[in-house]
């Protein structure tokens, strides 16, 4: 192996930057080169390519985003685009790659490495902590803080008015966010999809909040639950008579989880991982990601990453019960 090809693709994470920053000194430090795909997959298949020094990735282990871009790429989960793209690395003298992403990420990698015998170690690089094979995900710890501050922003309102607030968060069918911000924020209820949600039950749990103890309350909502989101339950509420007393607002805090400067955990775990990425590959290993179990790094064939769902800690809902 002597050129190395580092991409970060799907969803942007904080610390994206930091593990790019790890994979790109690592790979210099044992004399490989180093080429940076912009765009993802779609700069793959397009030969968006730019040569990586170690200035290159000078200042940015502090930075949100990607300083290579990222991209959901069509074109890539078709046969075609995938040849295209191991053409373009072949012409590029590229040997091996080294892919920060999620799921559909390691999908693509893992199907490029079949169909085209490519090296590829995956980073785990998504907000939403859903990925089997390590205990968080480069980013979630980042997405969880600032859904934690802005709920205790909401609070300070919600109290104010002795409101219902319906916060809303991401982490697409997956909980984590919800469960842990929720915890962290002090929220009063919290609705995941890994859980069955009843109106009903939401209903008379609220009620019983607002209406008896004459509360503020804060439900946070995991956008993926069954109930349509908090714009959903909002709906059903303002439709049923015994909330008429309510008064009510929901909030998505959307996209303001995604971006900003990585926490201390989120910079750790991304060197970390970004540095055992490039030494698995050295090591021989492929179609695998580097995770962080038990304080350790560990590989995990792509195809349980993406194949298996990862558990919420079932104790921790237990908790929201005592605590709320
Ligand atoms: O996977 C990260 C994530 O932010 C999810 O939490 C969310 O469902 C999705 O990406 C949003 O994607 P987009 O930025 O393409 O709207």
């Amino acid at each position: 192996m002597q050129r190395l090809g580092v991409y970060t693709s799907g969803g942007d994470a904080p610390g994206m930057n930091a593990c790019l920053r790890a994979v790109v000194r690592t790979a210099l430090t044992n004399d490989l080169d180093v080429t940076g795909i912009r765009r993802g997959y779609e700069g793959m298949i397009e030969g968006d390519f730019v040569e990586m020094d170690r200035r290159s990735v000078s200042n940015i282990v502090q930075t949100g985003g990607t300083v290579l871009k990222s991209a959901r790429s069509e074109e890539f989960m078709h046969e075609e685009g995938r040849a295209k793209a191991a053409q373009q690395l072949r012409q590029n003298k590229i040997d091996a790659l080294v892919a920060i992403g999620g799921d559909g990420t390691f999908r693509g990698a893992s199907k490029l490495h079949d169909e085209h015998e490519f090296p590829v170690v995956g980073a785990p690089g998504t907000i939403d902590n859903d990925l089997y094979g390590t205990d968080a995900t480069i980013g979630y710890d980042t997405a969880l803080n600032t859904a934690i501050e802005n709920i205790d922003r909401v609070r300070d309102t919600a109290d104010a008015h002795n409101r219902l607030f319906l916060v809303e968060v991401m982490g697409r069918d997956a909980g984590f966010i919800a469960l842990n911000c929720g915890i962290g924020g002090g929220a009063e209820l919290i609705l995941i999809p890994e859980t069955i949600t009843e109106m009903d039950m939401v209903k008379e749990r609220i009620l019983s909040l607002m209406t008896a103890q004459r509360r503020s309350t804060i439900v946070v909502v995991a956008e993926g639950d069954e109930l349509g989101g908090a714009r959903g339950i909002e709906q059903a509420l303002r439709d049923d008579p015994d909330f008429s007393d309510i008064d009510l607002r929901s909030t998505i805090l959307g996209h303001t989880q995604r971006g900003g400067a990585p926490t201390a955990s989120d910079r750790v775990l991304a060197s970390r991982l970004g540095v055992a990425a490039v030494e698995s590959l050295l090591d021989g290993h492929s179609d695998v990601m580097v995770g962080l179990v038990n304080g350790e790094t560990k590989l995990t064939p792509l195809r349980n990453v993406y194949g298996r769902r990862k558990s919420i800690d079932y104790d921790l809902l237990k908790l929201t019960q005592i605590l709320s």
